[in-house]
């Protein structure tokens, strides 16, 4: 598409939204077109409140399907879109209801906490959610004596173990994009820019070995690992002119777009989530035009869901 195609699209893509009191909520990995012209970009976190608060009838997802789902728990009375239901996630593949129903019976009286990156029939088995933003703040709310299931993500159920000083019994998974993020990534990154600061998701391979072999490379206690809104965040206040980015590229447009004078280099550039890069201009257009694809989540499961999910907003 040349660039006047774009933006014709783009024209169409903002009628269609004001005709249909539609809200475009966006994750911070989408394509820089998308992020432009939504209305609230964000991470998971972010993303949920929005959901919970708008006062648009239409919500159009531009994320993956875990994240439409969740908006579909929060307000079931809203007619939330996604343009490509094919949009999944391989960290929320990583366990199923069934899977998470087994490890219960194997743990009775355990308290569940599944990371949003999960699907519907899982959170309804779950007793919080929680979001690389508050992790740390949902287990620190949990009785010490209380046994903790943590799911899916092994290297974000690591690094709230080590920040928290508590033992969890954390499952097997893990995203495709962020595991691969290893410390060799890290190593030739600070070789090269020795003077950036480093910023890394908790769902990176990395994180682990850089909160266990402390000083390594940098001594990740002492900070370093934040969301994607932490990583926003912290950029904006930090003195460093240039930062290596732990996370999926996506967030490289937003970083350098609200800080201009700063540098941004991506810890891995192949750090691509295909899922996240399946929204386009195009589907998004037709999504607003013909009402397509509706997130509905089946009543009695997102009844359910929907209590881990409000603990979860609750705690920042
Ligand atoms: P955030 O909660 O930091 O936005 O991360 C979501 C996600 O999918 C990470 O891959
Ligand atoms: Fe899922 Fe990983 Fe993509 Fe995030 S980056 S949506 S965790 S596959």
């Amino acid at each position: 598409m040349n660039s006047s195609e774009n933006k014709l699209l783009i024209a169409e893509i903002i009628e269609l939204r004001r005709k249909k009191n539609a809200v475009i909520l966006a994750h911070n990995y989408q394509i820089p077109e998308i992020q432009d012209l939504a209305d609230y970009v964000g991470d998971s976190l972010g993303l949920s409140r929005q959901a919970a608060h708008t006062e648009a009838e239409i919500i159009v997802f531009c994320g993956v399907h875990f994240m439409a789902e969740t908006a579909s728990i929060i307000s079931p009375e809203k007619t939330v879109l996604i343009p490509d239901v094919d949009a999944g996630c391989s960290l929320a593949d990583s366990i199923t209801g069934d899977q998470l129903r087994l490890w219960k019976a194997e743990h009775p009286g355990a308290v569940v906490v599944s990371y949003v990156n999960t699907t519907a029939d899982v959170k309804a088995e779950s007793d919080y959610c929680c979001t690389s933003s508050n992790a740390v703040s949902v287990i620190e709310t949990i009785s010490p004596e209380k046994e903790i299931l943590f799911l899916p993500d092994q290297f974000l159920g690591a690094y709230v173990e080590m920040i928290t000083g508590r033992e969890l019994n954390i499952w097997k998974g893990a995203c495709h994009v962020h595991e691969k993020i290893g410390e060799l990534n890290l190593a030739e990154k600070q070789k090269e820019y020795p003077d950036a600061e480093f910023l890394i998701h908790p769902e990176c391979g990395c994180s682990t070995s850089c909160m266990m072999k402390s000083a390594m490379y940098f001594d990740c206690k002492d900070g370093s690992v934040y969301s994607t809104k932490g990583m926003l965040d912290r950029a904006q206040e930090s003195d460093a002119g240039e930062f290596v980015v732990a996370t999926e590229t996506g967030i490289l447009h937003r970083l350098q777009k609200d800080n201009p004078g700063k540098k941004f280099y991506p810890a891995n550039e192949e750090s691509v989530c295909d899922y996240m890069k399946m929204i386009t201009l195009e589907n998004l257009h037709d999504a607003l035009r013909y009402n397509q694809y509706e997130v509905k989540v089946p009543e009695s499961v997102a009844k359910k869901a929907f209590v881990p999910i409000e603990r979860m907003l609750k705690i920042s």
